[in-house]
C-alpha cells in the first residue's frame, strides 16, 4: 500500500467509526485510548518541542493486530491529549508488516526516531530493519530508512530499539531471539545514528549466569536511575495453564550495571514489574524536568482479546497512567505523576467499616490497612482481596466467565486505586507495587455509579476524589 492508500483507508476507518462518547461505557476519560482501532505498545516516548510526546503501535484499520502504524498525540500535562497526524504508516519495502516498536530522541533540534520496520515473507519467515526517521518542529516526518539489517546469529525476531546516548556514544538495545531460541538483549553503538556496531548481547538466557526458558526478550528499555542501570524486558515464554501450553506476557525490572566497555549488564535484583491482568512493553524517558516517566500498554496479545467489549465501539486497549519512577533504598517505585493530582474533585474522607464510593472516574486511597482483611469491589467482574499477607485480583475471564486471579505476596499498607471506567491501577505501599487490569462488567449498578465498595474487619481511613478532566 502506497502513503496515501493507507492514509485514504484510515479516514474512511475514522468515518465509519461507531460514536463514542456518552454510549461508550467502557471509553477512558483520562487515560489515552485510540479513537479507532488497536492501540498496543507506547512507542518514541519524549518531551519536544514544548510537548509530551506519545506515539504509540497502532492499526487504524481494525481491531486486530497486523501492519502497525505509528500514531501519535501529544500534550502539555499528560492528561490533555491531542491526536496529531499519523506518524509513520508500513508502506516502504523494508517495514510492510508493521512499522514495530522503537524510541525517539532530540538530536539538534529534531526529534530522531528509531524503530523496526518488520517484513514476513509470503512463504512463512520474517526479517527485521532498525530504520530511522526524523520528526521536525513542524510535526513533519522523513523516514530515512534502514540502518541495520538482520544481524547473524539471530531468528528474525530483532526488534524494538531503544536509543540513547552516554558519553561519545549512542547505543541501542534491541530484544531478540537467537538461533539456539534464547532470549536476548543486544546492544550496539554509533557516533553517527548511521553506522552501528555490535558490542554484545549484554542479558539474557545463559548470559552472564542466567537460567531460564525464554525464547524472546521484546521491547528492551536500559537507562540510568537514582545510582542504578535498571533494564526492563518483556521476556515470552510458555507455561502450563489448566495443560494447556500458554504464552506469558509478563513485564521483569532489573537493577543493575552496565559495564559499557565490555558490554555486559550485572543484574543485582529483578522482579515482576506489575501483578495485575494488564501491562505490557512498557517504555520510559526522561522529561525537561529530569523525571523518569512510563507508559505502559494496559493490554496484552492473548486469546481473550476478540472478547473486548469495546471492539462493538470501534477500538481496542488503551495506556496506563504516566507513572514516575524513582528508587528508594534499592527499591523500584512506579508512582502517578504528580500533574494526575490536578484532576481531583470533591474530596471525601473518613474512617470506617464500609462504604460505597461515587465515581467511575476516581482515586481511592486507604492508607493504614495492616493487618486488615478488605474486599473491595469495583464491578461485578473485578475485585481486591485484601489480607495481612497478600493482595489479589479476582477477575472474571471474558470467554469462560471463570474468576480468575493475580496476587501479590507482601504487606499491604497503603492502596492507591486510580480508576477510570474500565480500568485500574492499584499502587501498593507508595508504588512498591502495582496491579494493572482492565474490567467490562457493571459496577454495583452502574446506573449509581458506584466506582468502589469496601468491606473491611478493621475501620479503615480513606480519601475518595472523582477524577475530571
Ligand atoms: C510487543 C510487540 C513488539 C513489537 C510490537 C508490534 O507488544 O510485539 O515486540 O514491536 O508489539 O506491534
Amino acid at each position: 500500500m502506497t502513503d496515501s492508500q493507507y492514509l485514504l483507508q484510515t479516514i474512511q476507518s475514522l468515518l465509519n467509526a461507531p460514536k463514542s462518547g456518552e454510549h461508550d461505557p467502557y471509553r477512558p476519560i483520562w487515560h489515552f485510548s485510540p479513537r479507532v482501532g488497536l492501540l498496543n505498545d507506547p512507542n518514541g516516548l519524549s518531551f519536544f518541542n514544548g510537548e509530551y510526546h506519545l506515539f504509540y503501535q497502532w492499526n487504524p484499520l481494525k481491531c486486530e493486530h497486523g501492519a502497525k502504524a505509528w500514531g501519535l498525540a501529544t500534550s502539555k500535562d499528560l492528561i490533555h491529549w491531542q491526536h496529531k497526524p499519523l506518524a509513520l504508516a508500513p508502506t516502504e519495502d523494508y517495514e510492510l508488516s508493521g512499522c514495530y516498536s522503537g524510541s525517539a530522541f532530540e538530536v539538534d533540534g529534531k526529534l530522531e526516531l528509531f524503530y523496526t520496520g518488520n517484513l514476513k515473507y509470503q512463504e512463512g519467515g520474517r526479517t527485521a530493519y532498525q530504520c530511522r526517521a526524523q520528526l521536525d518542529e513542524k510535526g513533519v516526518v522523513t523516514k530515512l530508512g534502514p540502518v541495520l539489517s538482520l544481524p547473524e546469529g539471530y531468528s528474525g525476531h530483532v526488534r524494538d530499539p531503544k536509543v540513547w546516548k552516554h558519553c561519545d556514544y549512542y547505543y541501542m538495545v534491541l530484544g531478540a531471539e537467537d538461533l539456539q531460541k534464547r532470549g536476548v538483549v543486544i546492544l550496539y553503538r554509533s557516533t553517527d545514528l548511521l553506522q552501528w556496531e555490535k558490542c554484545g548481547d549484554i542479558y539474557g538466557t545463559d548470559i552472564n549466569g542466567k537460567q531460564d526458558d525464554n525464547f524472546m526478550l521484546e521491547c528492551p528499555d536500559l537507562f540510568a536511575l537514582d545510582g542504578h542501570d535498571v533494564m526492563i524486558t518483556c521476556p515470552k515464554t510458555w507455561i502450563d495453564v489448566d495443560d494447556k501450553a500458554t504464552e506469558t506476557f509478563d513485564v521483569e525490572v532489573t537493577l543493575g550495571e552496565l559495564d559499557y566497555d565490555q558490554a555486559i549488564y550485572n543484574t543485582t535484583s529483578s522482579r515482576l514489574m506489575d501483578h495485575g491482568f494488564d501491562f505490557y512493553a512498557p517504555q520510559t524517558f526522561e522529561d525537561d524536568k529530569g523525571r523518569r516517566i512510563l507508559f505502559g500498554w494496559m493490554g496484552k496479545p492473548d486469546e481473550f482479546e476478540p472478547y473486548q467489549p469495546t471492539i462493538e465501539y470501534g477500538w481496542i486497549h488503551q495506556m496506563t497512567c504516566p507513572r514516575r519512577l524513582t528508587i528508594l533504598n534499592g527499591e523500584l517505585l512506579q508512582q502517578p505523576v504528580e500533574e494526575l493530582t490536578t484532576m481531583r474533585r470533591n474530596p471525601l474522607s473518613g474512617m470506617c467499616l464500609s462504604t460505597s464510593l461515587i465515581g467511575l472516574s476516581a482515586e481511592l486511597l486507604l492508607q493504614d490497612i495492616d493487618g486488615a482483611n478488605v474486599s473491595l469491589e469495583l464491578s461485578d467482574d473485578l475485585s481486591l482481596l485484601v489480607t495481612p499477607s497478600a493482595v489479589t485480583t479476582r477477575r472474571k475471564n471474558l470467554k469462560t466467565g471463570l474468576w480468575e486471579e493475580k496476587t501479590w505476596q507482601g504487606k499491604a499498607s497503603s492502596l492507591q486505586l486510580m480508576r477510570d471506567h474500565s480500568c485500574v491501577e492499584v499502587f501498593i505501599n507508595g508504588g512498591r507495587a502495582v496491579m494493572t487490569s482492565r474490567f467490562f462488567g457493571h459496577a454495583g449498578g452502574r446506573e449509581q455509579q458506584c466506582g468502589f465498595r469496601f468491606e473491611s474487619d478493621k475501620a479503615l481511613s480513606y480519601q475518595h476524589w472523582t477524577l475530571e478532566v
